[in-house]
């Protein structure tokens, strides 16, 4: 990681998060507790997921330049997100990452770094 100056960079750039996205959307789709929040065309959701992740991990800032600022947690407010879910979109992505070829060290970095996100989205009590 220290040389490079984005966590985007030292993970291999835009292919390596295409593979991430693309590892981690059918994982979500077969999880009894995410699955019922998301579309049934997950294709656009990739697509931005993957102009988000971009930008987040240090790469260019593809999503604000589609989409305007990205007001993350309020794009996320329609959706019921409990504690449960958090922990469960976070296990999708810590299993999408392990079968990537990222060195496990960045693999916890980028999955620390999208910790606080995701448990800053709750929206919604246990149930
Ligand atoms: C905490 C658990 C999370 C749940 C349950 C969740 C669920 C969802 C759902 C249901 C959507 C909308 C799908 C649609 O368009 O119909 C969505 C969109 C999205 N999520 Fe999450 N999400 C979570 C965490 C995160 C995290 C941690 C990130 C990245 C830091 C993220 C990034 C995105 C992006 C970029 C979109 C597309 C936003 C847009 O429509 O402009 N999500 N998420």
């Amino acid at each position: 990681m220290s040389d490079y100056a984005t966590i985007y960079e030292a993970i291999g750039g835009a292919p390596v998060i295409r593979e991430i996205v693309e590892k981690f959307y059918p994982k979500v789709q077969a999880h009894p507790l995410l699955s019922p929040l998301f579309p049934e065309d997950i294709m656009p959701v990739m697509e931005k997921q993957y102009l988000f992740l971009t930008q987040f991990l240090g790469g260019p800032n593809l999503f604000s330049d589609e989409y305007g600022h990205p007001m993350m947690r309020a794009r996320h407010l329609p959706f019921p997100i409990t504690p449960e879910r958090a922990e469960a979109w976070l296990d999708c992505m810590s299993r999408a990452l392990a079968e990537t070829e990222i060195p496990m060290p960045l693999q916890q970095l980028v999955l620390e770094r999208l910790s606080g996100p995701a448990h800053h989205f709750v929206n919604t009590d246990p149930s």
